[in-house]
């Protein structure tokens, strides 16, 4: 029988029940919701709303409930609507008339608010180390390959050479930022719905700022509809987790092509990649594709949440139930994914003399040529031109920058000297990019003192 059955001539009819239930999904909240629940029954009590001994009996009853779903001695009734009536049933069910006062000024559209406020909360927090772990595995290995010379790309070809570390670098500060949006979507959602009632509040003289205070929240909201009918505190965490898994893609898509033999820039620990079952040569690198792969199910979630809010009038839908199911698949997905993705950057190998040898290739000391004329009073434009001829000729005789003889150069230019060879030698190239955030080893080092100061104080 329905909590709700006084209304109703007739049992639910069993697939609108099986169709209507979300405790497969949202039973994963029960200790916030347990939680929640210990927080409104203290207020009932110290306002007077309800006994303090009826408050003692509900709280040791959902302590005795919270304790037998720990140890798996109570189970979720699938056939139950939700987590909430499961909860509050089963209390009822072992203190009696108690547990019937515990819903007093209470409905679940603002305990479903608060309930998942509290967990997506926590799991924020849960999250935020793994992302710091992350970024420390970046700088470890940025540090380490300061100064392991590679091409940097534009349009996937050879552009100017810089360092892995700085490499490297550049995704530390994309999850940095990834971090400061996980933080400001905590700090935004931290408020708190109780008291919000179905939609319009309640007669009851309850103290909002107490459950606030209980449940660790910044403030009660502070509109009653607002409380019960918001769910973009789901939507900007399902915004920050694409964009992180949009991070984790691109790193991906890059570490599967250098461990194809065109780059071979890495090698996977053989730990972290699979084979074939048929071509027995084959190392693939699965961990790095599937991420890619799931960051696009990470969208799905997000624009399943805001389509289905899009035309939800106030304030409660039943629509809004499939909240849940989305963020908490945009979480675990994210989740299973950094820490798969951790050990994986950890454990590879960076085979240096290949990036060594790709940054000798494609003169990607083209521009530092061109350079080296400017530094010596001709006008960039002209000195651009005069090292694309440069570069023609290295093509069409099959030769380098490096390669080419000095007579060559001076015949393009009389302002070229020997001390061009020392110009545009990849070292020079590298080490003197200390523009600030640039690739030279002591920026790499500096950017990582800086990234790791900034994960300390955070
Ligand atoms: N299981 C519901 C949900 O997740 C709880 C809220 C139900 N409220 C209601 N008015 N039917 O949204």
């Amino acid at each position: 029988m329905k909590l709700w059955a006084g209304r109703f001539g007739k049992e639910e009819d069993s697939r609108v029940n099986d169709f209507n239930s979300s405790i497969s999904f949202d039973a994963r909240m029960y200790r916030q919701d347990i939680k929640g629940s210990i927080a409104h029954a203290t207020m009932l009590g110290k306002t007077g709303i309800i006994s303090q001994e009826d408050v003692k009996a509900i709280i040791a009853g959902l302590n005795g409930i919270l304790q037998d779903l720990e140890t798996g001695s109570l189970e979720f009734d699938p056939q139950a609507e939700d987590i909430h009536m499961f909860i509050e049933a089963t209390l009822t069910q072992r203190i009696g008339d108690a547990g019937k006062r515990l819903h007093t000024a209470r409905s679940r559209n603002d305990q479903v608010a608060v309930d998942l406020r509290l967990y997506l909360r926590d799991e924020i927090e849960g999250l935020i180390p793994t992302v710091k772990e992350l970024i420390g595995v970046l700088c470890n290995k940025a540090k380490e390959h300061c100064a392991t010379i590679m091409p940097g790309y534009t349009h996937l070809q050879r552009a100017q050479p810089i360092t892995f570390g700085h490499h490297l670098m550049a995704y530390a500060q994309m999850f940095l930022r990834d971090l400061d949006r996980l933080s400001c979507t905590k700090k935004r959602m931290n408020q708190m719905p109780l008291g919000s009632g179905a939609l319009a509040g309640t007669t009851y003289p309850i103290d909002r700022e107490l459950t606030c205070e209980l449940l660790g929240f910044e403030k009660p909201c502070a509109n009653s509809l607002d409380g019960v009918s918001d769910r973009d505190f789901c939507i900007d965490l399902a915004s920050d987790l694409s964009i992180l898994m949009m991070h984790l893609s691109r790193f991906s898509e890059e570490i599967i092509a250098w461990c194809s033999w065109e780059f071979k820039f890495i090698e996977l620990d053989d730990a972290f990649a699979t084979g074939s079952s048929i071509m027995p040569q084959k190392k693939n690198p699965d961990v790095a594709e599937l991420v890619r792969g799931k960051a696009s199910r990470v969208y799905g979630d997000l624009m399943g949440l805001l389509s289905f809010m899009k035309g939800l009038p106030l304030a409660y839908n039943k629509d809004m139930q499939e909240d849940k199911e989305a963020i908490f698949d945009a979480l675990d997905t994210a989740k299973l994914c950094l820490v798969t993705f951790i050990p994986m950057l950890d454990t590879m190998r960076v085979l240096q003399e290949n990036m060594r040898a790709a940054a000798a290739k494609g003169f990607i000391n083209a521009t530092d040529c061109a350079d080296y004329l400017t530094k010596k009073g001709v006008p960039f434009r002209d000195a651009y031109k005069i090292t694309g001829t440069l570069v023609a000729q290295c093509i069409q005789e099959g030769k380098t920058l490096e390669t080419l003889e000095l007579d060559q150069y001076q015949a393009q230019c009389s302002v070229f000297g020997e001390d061009v060879f020392e110009a545009i030698s990849l070292e020079t190239c590298v080490n003197g990019r200390t523009s600030l955030g640039g690739p030279a080893p002591a920026s790499v080092l500096r950017q990582v003192e800086e990234v790791l100061s900034e994960l300390n104080s955070l």
